[in-house]
């Protein structure tokens, strides 16, 4: 995926405009897949979130939002700190995510949804709207394209 065609997409921009702040920037600094970052990873699944609510005609506007927020922790993941957040990071982040997210925003129930079950079956409890049910697929489809993607060297996300 092009990072232009993300940004040249108008009503998709609209969407997460709001959301761009200095601390969501700050996700660049972290590595995620071993090869891109956070921020890329989370814009990734954002887009793709957005298209595919989109064409589902499904609530679009918050997929998009808690696609970009559904990984908003601020530690790399190999140095993961169990005292501190608890026992397993998969399991673990999804909650630290919302945390973060609702202490940044305001959050809608659908977006919470999104973010608190993205790592299903990590997380045990299925997501509730048919918005969290696309991202738990589509975090999982990005994160098999950025480990593909580390053997490749062009300019995709
Ligand atoms: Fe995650
Ligand atoms: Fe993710």
């Amino acid at each position: 995926m092009k990072i232009d065609k993300i940004l040249n997409d108008r009503k998709y921009i609209e969407c997460i405009y709001e959301l761009i702040n200095d601390k969501i920037l700050s996700l660049e600094n972290f590595s995620h897949h071993k090869k891109t970052t956070r921020l890329r990873h989370s814009l990734k699944v954002s887009y793709l979130n957005y298209r595919i609510c989109t064409f589902l005609k499904l609530d679009a506007r918050s997929a998009a939002r808690a696609g970009l927020l559904h990984d908003l922790f601020f530690y790399e993941t190999k140095t993961y700190n169990k005292k501190l957040y608890g026992k397993n990071h998969f399991r673990q982040h999804p909650k630290t995510a919302l945390q973060n997210a609702v202490s940044m925003f305001e959050i809608n129930q659908t977006e919470q949804d999104i973010i608190l079950h993205h790592m299903w079956p990590a997380t045990i409890s299925l997501p509730q709207s048919p918005e969290g049910i696309v991202t738990m697929l589509v975090d999982k489809y990005c994160t098999l394209t950025d480990i593909f993607d580390m053997f490749k060297k062009n300019s995709r996300l």
